[in-house]
């Protein structure tokens, strides 16, 4: 199958087929080998980026700065505050201003309705930097963090994701997994499950690859024998902070310990967490939770967090290569 994605946007991963995905991990981990032997060519000179991040992030925004950087592009940087976005000026017309002046705009923000008008109306490529549904710069790079850490082909691993099985990650990851024939469990209480046309969907593309999906409320069957144990905050931004006692109650049983990381019976299980985590109470929230509910950390411990199985600080890295792999697939010279 020919494979270009000169022109494109990546607001979903249902944007892009099983081989792109499998064509962006390859060019990530050759942009990574180059970077790190100091052979890297820049391919990007003369390209002009807009970030616009109507939420906060540390990870996306400096992965797609250095990115850009390392390949000799340009980015401005457009946050919650300072611009027109939104209060003054749809996304409409700020696609069709962008669009004259941009050779590709990443935003983050809360609908994706809003993302998928960024890029009908801007005439460049568009990337989700993350939204209330999606993230899928996220899973390119946890694709390659996964690779890095198994001998086995994508189809071959087995993922558990546990908490808010609902979640614009675990949605992500959901399609990305469907696509290239993972084996995936998405793990929570029954009334997280995500909605009944998500998951038709993914049935299909599953159908369609071979992947294989379980969404279980039982631990146990669904961390047996997985090669990567996923998981993320229980309250994502842009959710009422009134939300915290009750998604206390309802995920604490999935938080991920020393106990489910055995439960996998497989020594060579992996942690992974897109990041920021809870795992401990040196952050703000992490020390008022602790002060209101009498709990360190959530959803994963210091324990597991701080262990030689945790590979976080991998993905984190992996963000920028991932996204270095997505402008020159798209926008490169
Ligand atoms: N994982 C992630 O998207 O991190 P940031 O919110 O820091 O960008
Ligand atoms: N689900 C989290 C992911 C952060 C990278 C959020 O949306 O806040």
């Amino acid at each position: 199958m020919p494979m270009n994605l000169k022109g494109r946007s990546l607001i979903s991963l249902d944007d892009i087929s099983a081989t792109e995905i499998r064509h962006l991990l390859t060019l990530a981990a050759e942009l990574k080998a180059a970077k790190h032997a100091g052979t890297e060519v820049p391919r990007l000179a003369r390209k002009n980026i807009a970030l616009i991040f109507e939420k906060d992030s540390t990870r996306t925004r400096t992965g797609f700065e250095v990115a850009a950087y390392d390949q000799g592009a340009h980015v401005t940087y457009l946050g919650p505050t300072g611009s027109q976005i939104g209060h003054k000026e749809s996304m409409k017309d700020t696609a069709r201003v962008l669009g004259r002046m941009y050779d590709a705009i990443e935003y983050r923000g809360f609908s994706q309705d809003l993302v998928k008008q960024l890029a009908l109306h801007a005439g460049v490529p568009v990337y989700n930097g993350l939204t209330d549904e999606a993230h899928p710069t996220q899973i390119i790079a946890d694709m390659l963090t996964m690779r890095e850490y198994t001998h086995k082909h994508l189809s071959d691993m087995a993922v558990t994701f546990l908490g808010d099985i609902r979640n614009n990650v675990a949605r992500s990851l959901s399609v990305g997994a469907m696509k290239v024939g993972l084996d995936l469990r998405l793990c929570g209480p029954a009334e997280f499950r995500p909605d009944d046309a998500f998951v038709d969907h993914l049935k299909a593309l599953a159908g369609a690859s071979g992947a294989k999906l379980t969404i279980t409320d039982t631990i146990a069957k669904a961390v047996a024998g997985a090669d990567f144990i996923y998981t993320d905050v229980w309250l994502s931004m842009g959710e009422a902070k009134a939300l915290w006692a009750e998604r206390i109650e309802r995920l604490g049983p999935y938080r991920v310990t020393a106990d489910v990381m055995r439960a996998s019976g497989n020594p060579h299980a992996k942690f992974m967490h897109c990041l920021p985590a809870f795992h401990n109470a040196d952050t703000e929230i992490g020390a008022s939770l602790e002060k209101e509910f009498g709990i360190v950390g959530l959803e994963v411990t210091e324990e597991v967090f701080e262990s030689r199985a945790s590979i976080v600080f991998d993905q984190a890295e992996n963000r920028m290569h991932a996204i270095k792999a997505i402008l020159l697939a798209t926008i490169g010279n």
